[in-house]
């Protein structure tokens, strides 16, 4: 019998059951060597004091990763708690020096302050104006006034629905127009994702 949930917005449904149902194997968006990432972290936060948090963290290897790399004061937040379940999993040993949180990008309290907020592959899942403003705020709330944003979202050549969801397609330049109120750009680029089974999915 599959682990039911009442009450929960539709959302947090649809990742809870994702990540109870779908293997790794089958989740697109699944990257075991995050080296962009890595490389923007290592290149604006080379401090590995630096309070990093991956919002939407799912399953990703990257926590784990900069962990490898020597950064100590890691955090990962996602809704689905089946996600973080197999990131503890995924994680081992590292587990214990990782904070992880459940919660709700769209209805969380300022967290940090954070000196890296990263995301990979979320933001583009709020559609609604009113989402993307409220993500921003919380963005700028949470991080520290010299910290930085790494962001990677569905670019205008990628597919218009990921894991059976709309998502809204952002070149550089409506990145900078969502979030220029609050943060200065630094660097922009695409990255081509291969997905488990070998197609391309283009990120700005
Ligand atoms: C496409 S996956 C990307 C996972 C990870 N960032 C990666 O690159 O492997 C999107 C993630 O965002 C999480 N998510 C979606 N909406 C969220 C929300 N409102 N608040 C927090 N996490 C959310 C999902 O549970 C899922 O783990």
């Amino acid at each position: 019998m599959s682990r039911q949930e009442l009450g929960l917005p539709d959302s947090q449904r649809h990742w809870q059951e994702v990540y109870e149902t779908r293997p790794g194997r089958d989740l697109s968006w699944r990257q075991e060597d995050p080296v962009l990432s890595i490389a923007l972290i290592e290149r604006f936060a080379p401090d590995r004091g630096s309070r990093i948090l991956d919002v939407g963290v799912g399953e990703s290897f990257l926590l784990g990763a900069l962990y490898d790399h020597g950064y100590r004061h890691l955090s990962g937040l996602d809704i689905s708690a089946a996600a973080l379940d197999r990131l503890v999993a995924r994680l081992g040993h590292r587990a214990a020096a990782i904070q992880l949180i459940r919660g709700d990008l769209l209805t969380a309290s300022p967290l940090g302050p954070f000196d890296v907020w990263h995301d990979r592959a979320v933001f583009h899942f709020f559609t609604e104006e009113s989402d993307q403003q409220r993500y921003v705020s919380l963005a700028a709330a949470s991080v520290a006034p010299a910290g930085v944003l790494v962001l990677a979202t569905s670019s205008p050549e990628g597919p218009e629905q990921r894991s059976g969801l709309p998502v809204r397609r952002y070149s550089a330049v409506d990145l900078n127009h969502e979030f220029c109120r609050e943060f200065e750009p630094l660097f922009a680029g695409e990255e081509v994702h291969q997905t488990p089974w070998g197609s391309s999915q283009s990120f700005t």
